[in-house]
């Protein structure tokens, strides 16, 4: 007989082997750090340069970054930093080198979601960012998911539930139960709207006093922020479903939206939402604040159908919220019913020598048009090895595998992320203009 005294036992054994994993995989201080990038992969991967004119304009303007040399190399090696110094201050043919950013907009949020467990939905959201980080972009990654798969890559492993996205809906309780209660203070009397008292268990911990920032981690990339997620922040779809009976009025979608909403404009450029397997009070969420949703699915038939239901059930949930709260959504905070701006289906895990993989693209592509992708992810051994490592491909230094393997890895994540920005640029435009 296993009671939950023996399930304790059996996880506080694991969390020790999980604290020697992470002191084995980051650096000695369990710290993850970025590493530097080489002349080579500035020039033509990330500036897209060619190597000779770079080198000339290095030569040609010595306050320029010159990055650092290695002991036993000729190239340079480049921090990130250093690399959007260069970015902000060369000009290619007097064009500048600065990715594209529509005026007058706030920052752009893409949610990847999908029901189906182990998709890639973390994967393609962290090289998503990482490629993005390259391009010279500031990215904001909310982590949905309680797993905090993409928390740890982030490097982001002491995280306390009250600083998720738990911690956003709580205290968007407490603020909204305040505000619809001056509401009804000052509405005209004879009306009966309802005050509410939410219980000190609520209000007493804390979570009000908290300000916007408090919620956002810096990572070891100096342009990609976090608001991480833990496993405690799991007990959030329990605690929703007491919350919203404490107070029905809560639009309990729109908290993370509200708190994004609360970001200046121009502090990120792309905001990033990794989504839990499941639909629920915090995958809700994501989805009421997105502009955009990436629809990850491995390329078998079993995947294709999760998806279909994934589809289905997202478009019951959004139908209830419209049928449930029509009317109750404050101004700004993104309206019923929801409307993405685009959606995209992606296959990952795509073997393109495999037939049956061919076969689900082209059902996918027939089925759903161009809302799949073009191009899918590939399924690479430099990535079932970064996973190990909680490292993109972006992050492995390409001297720690062959050559081929890693420029094919990061061919498939640059052709993804390419199809990506052009579709956020679509999208972006037709962004209603910041007031
Ligand atoms: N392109 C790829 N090539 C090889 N392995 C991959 C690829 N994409 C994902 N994987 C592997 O598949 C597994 C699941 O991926 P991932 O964690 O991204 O899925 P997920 O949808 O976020 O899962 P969950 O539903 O649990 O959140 C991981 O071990 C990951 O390393
Ligand atoms: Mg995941």
């Amino acid at each position: 007989m296993f009671s939950h005294e023996d399930l304790q036992s059996l996880q506080a054994k694991s969390l020790k082997m999980q604290g020697w994993i992470r002191r084995q995989t980051f650096s000695p201080e369990s710290e993850k750090i970025l590493r530097r990038f080489s002349s080579w992969e500035v020039s033509e991967l990330i500036l897209q340069v060619n190597q000779s004119t770079f080198r000339g304009r290095l030569a040609a303007y010595p306050s320029l970054p010159a990055g650092e040399v290695e002991e036993d190399g000729r190239q340079r090696w480049y921090t990130l930093d250093e690399i959007n110094t260069l970015r902000r201050r060369m000009k290619i043919n007097r064009k500048p080198l600065m990715p594209p950013r529509p005026p007058g907009k706030r920052a752009f949020r893409a949610a990847v979601a999908n029901f189906k467990g182990g998709a890639g939905k973390s994967t393609v959201a962290l090289h998503l960012a990482h490629a993005a980080a390259l391009d010279g972009y500031r990215v904001l990654c909310i982590d949905f998911d309680p797993q905090a798969t993409l928390s740890h890559s982030m490097g982001l492993t002491d995280v306390t539930e009250d600083h998720t996205v738990w911690g956003i809906m709580a205290r968007d309780l407490i603020h909204e139960t305040e505000r619809l209660n001056r509401v009804a203070a000052g509405a005209a009397s004879g009306t009966t709207l309802p005050r509410r008292r939410l219980p000190d268990s609520i209000t007493g911990m804390g979570l009000d006093a908290l300000r916007v920032p408090d919620f956002i981690r810096p990572t070891s990339w100096s342009t990609i922020d976090m608001v991480p997620s833990c496993a405690n922040a799991a007990f959030v779809e329990f605690a929703s479903a007491q919350y919203r009976h404490l107070n029905p009025e809560w639009t309990f979608f729109a908290a993370v939206g509200r708190y994004l909403d609360a970001l200046p404009d121009d502090a990120y450029d792309l905001i990033i939402f990794d989504c839990p397997p499941a639909i629920g009070y915090q995958s809700m969420n994501a989805v009421f604040a997105a502009d955009m949703l990436y629809i990850p699915s491995g390329p078998g038939y079993w995947e294709y159908d999760s998806t279909t239901s994934f589809i289905g059930q997202l478009a019951e949930a959004l139908e209830d919220l419209d049928h449930g709260f029509s009317g109750h959504v404050p101004e700004g905070t993104g309206q019923l019913p929801k409307a993405f701006l685009d959606v995209r289906f992606l296959l990952t895990r795509f073997e393109p020598g495999n037939d049956l993989h061919r076969a689900m693209f082209e059902a996918f592509r027939s089925v759903f048009g161009e809302r799949v992708a073009e191009h899918p992810i590939e399924m690479t051994r430099a990535v079932e090895q970064s996973g190990r490592f909680l490292s993109s491909v972006y992050e492995i230094d390409y001297r720690d595998m062959t050559r081929e393997t890693w420029r094919r890895a990061r061919a498939t994540f640059d052709r993804a992320y390419g199809e990506f920005r052009g579709n956020v640029l679509a999208a972006w435009d037709k962004l209603e203009d910041s007031a």
